[in-house]
């Protein structure tokens, strides 16, 4: 049989693994401020630039406005300048067309040819070039009159301050985003904390073995984690309701099994006299009549074999019955080695056309048992193994210990257990088709089995099975003294 295993305990995932909706919340509220702290420090770098660039523009036409003086070198095609110090600021480059002459005023680094490519670049309106030696110029050319002039300023009236702008802005902004993410971090692992606390009780609840016992779920979300003020809190107080549900519905299981069970163990009680009368009276009959007629005889017969039969059932009932109230188990040091040979020399007796080994370890084997009831598990398993194979199958019984457990297998070749009932064949009333047992000789009641798994756990024990056709093992350990 195979037992379904427990699902693996999934391991609680890191608050800010991967996929966690921590991890999303964090991320998604950090990439918002990201993209509005870059968006704003962006639009504020470019008004900045704008406003500096204007300022450049207005000394440049201050500049051009100023009236002309001639202190420069004038030479057909450019001179040098050697005028007065620039009253606009250092780097000023100021050229003045009179006369066919130029008369230039060049700042140091700025040389005749290179002053000289300014003229056919530049415009009306102020524009950004590059001079030779010099770097960006703001250069602009104005014409009134018969005089024409150019005037540049350098570019680092605005490239500078733009420089600290943008330094500046770049560290605000990460800044911002840094704060964003450790606060938005510290905000949801607080706020998502009760959930967590939360996965875990459900955790417990699903470790819970509510199969079995007065279906109590001990286990509810802490109170404060429950407070439907807040949407986790919601969960948590829904959750507290569903347990208690499902605690009401498994007590009321509990309770109706509970009148069942006890219902079946007093029919059992009350049926046990009558049955003895049946036999007894069919006794009587036998022996008090000499010559009975053949079809009565025959009907005396089936009445002696079926009220047999039900003393069985009934029997298995009522064991089954004690075994679920209160397992009256006399545990002790017991020597199994003598179980098991009783238990297959009864076997070998009921029914020879079957081939019964024996494979014993040359230790005793002690185990913590009640020897009664484990030779009646023992029988249980052989009494199939004879009943559902056909004659001649070989049955192999098996005792080892392993583990701290002693082990006992009953292995036949037989056609095998049917693979339909094989998940079930453990619990009561579960047997295969009833008729192949009926030509076998035996009685079916589907009760052998569960009586087999009933004692072993009482004893803290385990029973397995493993069947295919050719092969069947039916296998239970209880621990060793
Ligand atoms: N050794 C076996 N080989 C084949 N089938 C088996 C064997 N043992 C048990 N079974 C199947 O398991 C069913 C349940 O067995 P059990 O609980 O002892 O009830 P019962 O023997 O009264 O039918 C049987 O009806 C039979 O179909
Ligand atoms: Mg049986």
């Amino acid at each position: 049989m195979t037992v379904p295993a427990l699902p693996a305990a999934a391991g609680a995932p890191s608050p800010m693994g991967k996929g966690t909706l921590s991890r999303q919340l964090v991320l998604r509220t950090t990439a918002l401020v990201a993209l509005v702290t870059v968006g704003l420090s962006l639009f504020t770098a470019l008004a900045i630039f704008q406003i500096l660039q204007n300022q450049l523009d207005e000394q440049l036409q201050a500049a051009a406005s100023r009236p002309p003086w001639r202190t420069g070198t004038g030479t057909g095609s450019g001179g040098t300048g050697g005028g007065p110090a620039d009253p606009s600021g250092a780097g000023l480059i100021r050229m003045d067309l009179i006369n066919g002459t130029w008369w230039l005023n060049l700042p140091d680094g700025v040389t005749k040819d290179a002053a000289a490519d300014l003229v056919s670049v530049a415009g009306a309106r102020p524009s950004t070039v590059t001079v030779e030696g010099a770097g960006l110029y703001r250069v602009m050319l104005t014409a009134s009159g018969d005089s024409t002039r150019l005037v540049g300023l350098p570019y680092s009236g605005v490239t500078g301050p733009m420089t600290n702008v943008v330094v500046m802005a770049a560290l605000l902004t990460s800044g911002a985003i840094l704060i964003s993410f450790v606060a938005a971090r510290r905000v949801v692992e607080q706020s998502l904390r009760p959930l967590t606390r939360l996965a875990a009780t459900a955790t417990q609840v699903s470790n819970l073995p509510l199969e079995s016992g007065e279906g109590h779920v001990p286990i509810r979300v802490a109170p404060g984690d429950a407070n439907p003020a807040s949407e986790v809190g919601r969960v948590g107080l829904a959750f507290n309701h569903m347990l208690d549900n499902v605690e009401h519905a498994l007590a009321a299981r509990h309770h109706s099994e509970t009148k069942v069970r006890q219902f079946v163990a007093d029919a059992s009680h009350e049926l046990r006299n009558p049955l003895a009368s049946i036999r007894g009276y069919a006794e009587l009959t036998r022996r008090g009549s000499e010559e009975l007629p053949e079809d009565a005889a025959h009907a005396l017969g089936r009445i002696e074999a079926e009220s047999e039969r039900m003393s069985v059932l009934v029997q298995d009932l009522l064991l089954l019955a004690r075994l679920d109230s209160e397992p009256t188990l006399d545990i002790r040091p017991t020597d199994l080695t003598e179980i098991v040979l009783n238990a297959v020399s009864d076997a070998r007796a009921a029914s020879p056309e079957h081939s019964w080994t024996l494979d014993l370890p040359e230790e005793p084997v002690t185990a913590l048992a009640d020897a009664h009831g484990l030779h009646q598990v023992v029988a249980n398993l052989l009494a199939n193994a004879r009943t559902h194979t056909p004659a001649g199958t070989r049955v192999q019984t098996s005792l080892r210990s392993e583990d701290g457990w002693a082990v006992i297998s009953v292995t036949d070749n037989g056609p095998g257990v049917p693979s339909e009932i094989q998940g079930s064949v453990f619990e009561r009333f579960t047997r295969a088709d009833v008729s192949r047992v009926r030509k076998a000789g035996g009685s079916s009641t589907g009760l052998g089995l569960a009586i087999v798994s009933a004692v072993v756990h009482a004893h803290g024990g385990q029973v397995a099975l493993d069947s295919e056709p050719g092969r069947t093992t039916f296998s239970f350990r209880v621990p060793l003294a």
